[in-house]
Order: structure tokens, then sequence, then C-alpha cells
């Protein structure tokens, strides 16, 4: 496998997007210091995306509400949001298991019209067969498609070293801790080497300590197999910590808020999050989530006013 050099991807909206205020497209906080890189073509494109579910007592439940904007293929995209929003119901319409009931979301060009091949989903419990091996959960996905077992054997030894998981091959679930469970949940869903992984809330139910070391391994895996991540999360930290871009999604009718563009060198260690620039980064996100009135004029520019009680001058000079 080739490693893959992230770095910031300018957002291209389309027309009418709500990609906040005055930097459209997800432009950086930070002016570049080298120029942006251009944007690849379009692996994701969500279109006019809205989900109206019909609710118990029947009345209609807008979730999802005209959500723009598009994701390049090697990209590491957060959607960040307040919970109820929609972020769950946005991830099930991109990988197939929801219809939008307006809109599209298109993947390398064609309409998502039900699950897909390529795609590698990850939800916040690991759901793993408690009388299949490690080996033999992370090799499920080949035996369905009908692969030879040799190779089933070798694509789950392959996958279960790349999470860091060798020498557990023939453990069961209930022998592995929470962490390892959600990384053999991972190898599963890598295994048929996906071009695309849909993670929602992976690591939500883990200790602080076993999520950051998860966050790292997140990294470093999707580092090392260059499949695009579409990751939903409630922590801000953790979105600014492993994302090129953070989606952050208004509460709902959940729409697209605006699109921040993470700028910090990879591989991300995790002293990263004490520098000051990973400061304004958060306090940014964190602006915005908890604002409840318009947030379209909540850009840079505010948070340059802002930035030196929130940071101090230091970073309020990296900002100016
Ligand atoms: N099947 C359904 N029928 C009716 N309403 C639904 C259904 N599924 C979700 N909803 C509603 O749609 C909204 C969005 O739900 P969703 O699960 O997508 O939110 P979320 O952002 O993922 O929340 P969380 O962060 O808590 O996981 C919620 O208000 C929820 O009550
Ligand atoms: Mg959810």
């Amino acid at each position: 496998m080739t490693a893959v050099a992230r770095g910031p991807v300018q957002g291209m909206p389309f027309p009418g997007t709500h990609e906040g205020g005055d930097r459209p497209g997800g432009a950086a906080l930070f002016p570049a210091g080298v120029p942006a890189r251009e944007p690849g073509p379009a692996l994701i494109e969500f279109d006019r995306v809205a989900k109206v579910y019909n609710a118990a007592d029947g009345r209609p439940v807008r979730a999802v509400d005209s959500v723009n904007g598009t994701i390049s293929a090697g990209e590491f995209v957060s959607i960040l949001g307040p919970s109820g929003c929609g972020k769950s119901t946005l991830m099930m319409m991109l990988a197939g298991l929801l219809r939008p009931t307006e809109g599209e979301i298109r993947f390398k060009g064609k309409p998502v019209v039900g699950p897909q091949e390529g795609f590698g989903i990850v939800f916040q419990d690991p759901v793993l067969f408690p009388w299949r091996t490690v080996q033999d959960n992370v090799r499920l996905p080949a035996e369905v498609r009908g692969l030879h077992k040799d190779e089933q054997i070798e694509r789950a030894r392959a996958m279960v070293a790349l999470v860091g998981l060798r020498g557990f091959e023939s453990k069961y679930p209930s022998e592995l801790s929470g962490g390892m469970q959600q990384r053999v949940a991972i190898a599963r869903a890598l295994s048929l080497g996906p071009s695309l992984l849909v993670m929602d809330e992976p690591f939500g139910a883990l200790d602080a300590m076993t999520r950051e070391q998860m966050n790292l391994e997140l990294q470093r895996i999707s580092l090392e197999s260059g499949a695009t991540v579409v990751f939903v999360t409630h922590s801000i930290a953790e979105a600014a910590f492993l994302s090129d871009r953070v989606f952050v999604m208004s509460g709902r009718p959940s729409t697209v808020r605006e699109i921040l563009t993470v700028d910090l060198p990879r591989p991300r260690a995790i002293e990263q999050m004490n520098t000051d620039k990973f400061g304004v980064y958060v306090s940014h996100l964190r602006s915005l989530l908890n604002s409840h009135g318009d947030l379209s004029c909540v850009g840079s520019r505010s948070l340059r006013r802002a930035a030196p009680s929130v940071c101090g001058s230091r970073t309020a000079r990296l900002l100016s």
C-alpha cells in the first residue's frame, strides 16, 4: 500500500451552498504559507440533499436540509454537529442504506442508490460476531464476496496487522478491549480495499486515553491505506486533529454551516493539540457549535477580533 500525503484541500461548493459567509468552500483560517493544493476530482458530491422522515405520530421530521459539498479522493473529512442534527442520517444516505427525499449523492459521478462495492462502514458499535475469531470476523466481507479461502486469510492477516492486532488473530471478541474490538471493525471495513471509509462515531464509547490512541491509529491507517474517510464525531478536538476539512452542521434540519480547512502538517502528533494554531481551530469550531443564531457572519474576521482574549496575543498575530 502506498502512503498518501494529505494536505489542505479547498472545497468546490455548489451554487447556493451554505458554506459560511466570507470563506466559501472551506478556505483555511490561517493565510497559507504555500498555495493550497488544487482539489482533486470530486469522489463524492452532495447535491441539495434532504431527508424527511415520517415520524410515528404521522408528522414529517425534516432531518437534513439542502446539504451541498464535495469530497475529493484521499481526503479525511469530519462531519461535526450537535446531537440529533442529522449526521447519522447523512452517513446512512452516503453509505446507500437510506434514500434522500430530495437531491442526490453521487459517488464517482454516479448516484448512490444502494450499498456499493468499494465502501467500508464502521459504526459506534463494532458489531462483531462473537463466535468468530478476530481473523474470521475480518475475512467475512471477502468470504461473502466469494474470494478464494487463501486470499480471504491473506487479506485478513494484512488488515489485522495494519490495525496493530498482529498476534490476536485467533482471539474471540469477548477476549478484546473496546478499543481492540473497534480496530477489528476497522480492519473488516478495510478488508476489501475500499476507496471510501464511512465512520459514524466509531470511538464514541471509548475512554479518553483509548480514544486518543485510536485517533493516532486511524490517522496512520488512513495515510497507509490511502482511503478517503468521512468521519462523524461530536468531539471538536477529534475533528480538528484528524481532518483535512471539517463540515460543521447546523441544528436540525441540518445543513452545512461552514467547511473549515485544517492546515496542519501530517502525520500529526498528539502534542500538536497543545499549539496555539490548533487552539484557534478548536475555538472557531466551538464558536460555531455554540451559536444558536445565524452563524454566517462568524468568519475569520470576527475570530481575529476575538483571538487575543481567546488564545493570547501570539495566536492573534498568527491570524492577522
Ligand atoms: N427513522 C426515523 N423516523 C423519524 N425520525 C427519525 C428517524 N431517524 C432519525 N430521526 C430523527 O432525525 C433527526 C436526526 O437523527 P440522526 O440520528 O441522524 O441525528 P445525529 O446527528 O446522528 O444524532 P446523534 O449525534 O445523537 O447520533 C433526529 O431528530 C431524529 O429524531
Ligand atoms: Mg448519530
